[in-house]
């Protein structure tokens, strides 16, 4: 879990972020932010597209930015994500394997609610998550392949 003083934080900082968004066609700006394994803080926005598809979620936004920033091997601590609207919103399903994929074991959600913001640990936020496979080769022979390998 966090303190209060740091899902605080995370909380001002996404929404700090949101009013950066580009969504035009949604009206619905989103902001993350996320602080590292080694306390480093950052933030995202949704940036949306004419062809839809290819919108980025805020949460992604702070992502790519944090390994862009820091390299392959940073991990998230925590994340928050925030709404202008302030309505309840949680992280959408690719954000959700995205956020696994670079997520320290502890790592917590921090969303709006019904009511307050609410903190969720990741085994609750992605249970089931699709990180492992075994790739077969032409040959026979087969590797196990797991998240960051
Ligand atoms: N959106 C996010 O940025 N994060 C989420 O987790 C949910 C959805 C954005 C995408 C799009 O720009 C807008 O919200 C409406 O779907």
């Amino acid at each position: 879990m966090i303190s209060e003083d740091l899902k605080e934080k995370l909380i001002r900082l996404a929404k700090e972020a949101q009013e950066k968004s580009y969504a035009p066609y949604s009206n619905f700006p989103v902001g993350a932010a996320l602080i590292t394994e080694d306390g480093d803080f950052f933030t995202g926005c949704n940036v949306e597209n004419i062809s839809y598809g290819l919108t980025n979620c805020g949460e992604r936004t702070a992502i790519f930015k944090m390994i862009s920033e820091k390299g392959p091997q940073a991990k998230i601590k925590a994340l928050a994500v925030t709404t202008k609207a302030d309505i309840p919103c949680t992280p959408c399903g690719a954000c959700r394997q995205v956020i696994q994929e670079f997520s320290l074991p502890d790592l917590v959600v921090i969303y709006k609610g019904s009511n307050d913001y609410v903190v969720m640990p990741m085994s609750q936020h992605l249970p089931g998550a699709f990180t492992e496979f075994v790739a077969v080769n032409q040959d026979g022979s087969s590797k196990r392949i797991q998240t960051g390998t």
